[in-house]
């Protein structure tokens, strides 16, 4: 689970019991004022294009040429709290059949976990690489956010939303280009220690293994 915050200070003492530290940050009532915010969020903005300038590092082959994805960034706490909530909706009226979703139900679930800016990875329209293509990209976009000292978390709960009639054109992704990747970005107020994984099967082919 990721939660978002304004980034911690060292003098940020009273952080927790004000909110900051909690994930709502951004909200205008967490800023000394409109200057604070702006540059809160240019800081993030700038961070923002760096990481995707990161994800777009990623090897793609040939047959998606020379511009294989599409970025949208969607920015505010807000905004994307009402995104959210459109998603979630969106969830519990279209319910896979055989694997039915149980967040959509659970009032405390937020499809954006409050966070200040949404990243889409959309990949061209009919290309068969284009998942791997995003898969790739987001993956680079994730450790490069890492590196900067800011939290990520990929999302899977809005895709169903995203891709559903008009949604895409709506939030400006280009014509031709699907949402494929989301991810979200800030601050984190938290670091949840990592659960490590088993160890994989791997089945060695070598040479000694044929004598
Ligand atoms: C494909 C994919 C989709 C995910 N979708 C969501 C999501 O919609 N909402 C969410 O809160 N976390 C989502 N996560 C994050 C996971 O719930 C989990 O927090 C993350 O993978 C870290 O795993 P760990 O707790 O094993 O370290 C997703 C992760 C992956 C890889």
């Amino acid at each position: 689970m990721c939660i978002w915050g304004a980034r911690r200070s060292a003098t940020s003492g009273s952080a927790a019991a004000d909110g900051r530290d909690r994930g709502d940050a951004p909200s205008s009532a967490h800023f000394r004022n409109a200057e604070h915010r702006e540059l809160f969020l240019s800081g993030l903005r700038l961070a923002a294009r760096e990481v995707i300038w990161a994800a777009v590092q990623a090897p793609t082959p040939p047959v998606s040429g020379e511009t294989p994805w599409a970025f949208c960034v969607i920015e505010g706490v807000g905004r994307l709290a009402a995104y959210g909530a459109r998603a979630k909706q969106y969830a519990r009226d279209h319910q896979p059949r055989d694997r039915p979703w149980t967040w959509p139900d659970r009032p405390d679930f937020k499809v954006f976990w409050d966070a200040p800016v949404l990243v889409l990875i959309c990949g061209r329209s009919g290309n068969t690489e284009a998942s791997f293509d995003c898969c790739r990209a987001g993956q680079n976009l994730m450790l490069a956010a890492h590196a900067k000292g800011l939290g990520s978390c990929w999302l899977g709960a809005p895709l169903p939303w995203l891709n559903s009639r008009g949604v895409a054109g709506e939030l400006g992704v280009r014509t031709g280009f699907d949402p494929i990747v989301a991810i979200i970005l800030g601050y984190s107020a938290e670091t949840p220690a990592g659960v490590p994984r088993p160890r994989p099967v791997v089945r060695w082919c070598n040479s000694s293994a044929d004598s």
